[in-house]
């Protein structure tokens, strides 16, 4: 008995042991990730560099590139429905986001053959991005540096090439704004500071997009009815016609921000499902907090997901209901901290408002031209890490408008259920 008990007891040891020891070497890389943000921020780089962004991501900017997003997603989403057999949603949406990114952010006109070898090497660097800095053959750290030279060498012809052709562009992208910007303000950006600034922006819009862009098909599916009520509301505004595909490339903005009930949508994905778990803050001053003391200097996480799941304002927390967002209920208006998808306070999300965005017209367009389906028999799990996204992936078959071509037909509640 004694034995047993002993037993027991160190086996509970060992397992306390490797669950420390996990949390610290979560702890250690998420802060080395944390580094890469904080390594190219002193405080006036810090500055200029939020100038820079509020210029990439303003009303203006997002204007020029809402055709080309639109475009991209159109042209996918013909892939997806001609596709023989179901897609794994996530693994695509991922391609998508790193399509939106190098075509319409970077402008980049990299031929279709090397952008898929480009985002093979990129995902090899993002899975190792969280990795120990033990350079050894074969390490992970090793494969994430290796995956990242490369990646800077195809940045590196991709930029020469475009800044020497600046002719035939009807548009200027984040990058041109950013070499803009850097003259401007009388510094020059080097090459190697340009490679690590399309790098940067093409890793914080990635994953986490492609994981929004996933739970966003993956509740559309699971809710026909909320499907339905947006085709209605495309439809009252004139965007999914009878007659044919909905406006190729001619979505505004002023047109997307009418669409309030597309508004709850992705905001209720994005408070359910949110892609990222928090962040990380140092105390600058020390405070108190329910009768604990946090030092100055402290290094803190803040969560999001247990805020929204623990935030008084939203009722049924775990119920999924966009009209939860709705003008007459406004659930979020309570309070500011209660519903932060996109973080908070200075280091908030700098590209939130292109991520919506192209939230927005993926729904837009899904609605509009496609038809899909679940192609395993249960839902997946979720998993958490490295951002949120089903375990399988999420196995979908994709069908576009069947049909008399191009015609939304006016669907019973069992083919609802069924396929939406
Ligand atoms: C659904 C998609 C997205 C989500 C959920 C998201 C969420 C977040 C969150 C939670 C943070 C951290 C804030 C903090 O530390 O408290 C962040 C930071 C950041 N995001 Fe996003 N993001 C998304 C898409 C994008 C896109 C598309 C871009 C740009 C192309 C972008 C650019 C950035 C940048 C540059 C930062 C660093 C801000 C800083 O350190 O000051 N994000 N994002």
């Amino acid at each position: 008995m004694l034995f047993e008990g002993l037993d027991l007891v160190s086996a509970l040891a060992t397992l306390a042991a490797c669950l420390v020891s996990v949390t610290l070497l979560l702890a250690v890389s998420q802060q080395l990730w944390q580094l890469r943000w904080a390594a190219t921020r002193d405080k006036k780089t810090g500055h200029w560099l939020l100038q820079v962004f509020s210029k990439i991501f303003s009303h203006e900017a997002l204007e020029s590139y809402l055709p080309k997003i639109q475009l991209v997603i159109q042209d996918t989403l013909r892939a997806w429905s001609s596709h023989p057999e179901a897609i794994n949603v996530y693994q695509e949406a991922q391609k998508l986001t790193f399509r939106m990114a190098i075509r319409v952010l970077l402008g980049f006109s990299i031929p279709e053959e090397d952008l898929g070898h480009l985002f093979e090497v990129y995902q090899q660097f993002v899975d190792n991005v969280f990795s120990l800095p033990v350079d050894l053959p074969f390490s992970g750290y090793r494969r994430g540096i290796q995956a990242r030279q490369i990646l800077q060498k195809g940045l590196e012809k991709a930029i020469r090439e475009k800044l020497q052709c600046t002719q035939g562009k009807d548009y200027s992208d984040a990058l041109d704004l950013l070499i803009e910007s850097s003259k401007e303000h009388g510094k020059e950006m080097t090459m190697q500071e340009l490679k690590d600034g399309t790098l940067e922006l093409i890793f914080a819009a990635y994953a986490t997009t492609a994981s929004a862009s996933t739970s966003l098909i993956m509740q559309l599916l699971k809710h026909p009815t909320v499907l339905e009520k947006l085709r209605d509301e495309l439809r009252a505004h004139g965007i999914l016609h009878s007659g044919g595909c909905p406006c190729e490339g001619t979505l505004r903005l002023d047109t997307l921000s009418g669409l309030r009930y597309l508004d709850c949508v992705i905001k209720e994905v994005m408070r359910l499902f949110t892609p990222i778990s928090g962040g990380y803050r140092t105390v600058l001053q020390t405070f108190e907090l329910d009768g604990f003391q946090i030092p100055k200097g402290w290094s803190v996480m803040y969560s999001i997901r247990d805020t929204h799941d623990t935030a008084p304002v939203f009722k049924d927390v775990n119920v999924f209901d966009p009209d939860r967002f709705s003008q007459a209920r406004s659930e979020d208006k309570d309070g500011r901290f209660h519903y932060l998808p996109f973080g908070g306070g200075v280091r908030t999300c700098l590209g939130k408002h292109l991520a919506k965005l192209f939230l927005k017209v993926l729904a837009v367009e899904l609605a509009s031209t496609s038809r899909f389906e679940l192609a395993t028999r249960t839902f997946p799990r979720i998993t958490l890490v490295p951002v949120l996204h089903p375990v399988d992936g999420l196995s979908v078959k994709f069908f576009g408008l069947d049909s008399n071509q191009n015609k939304i037909l006016p669907e019973t509640e069992a083919m609802l259920s069924a396929t939406v």
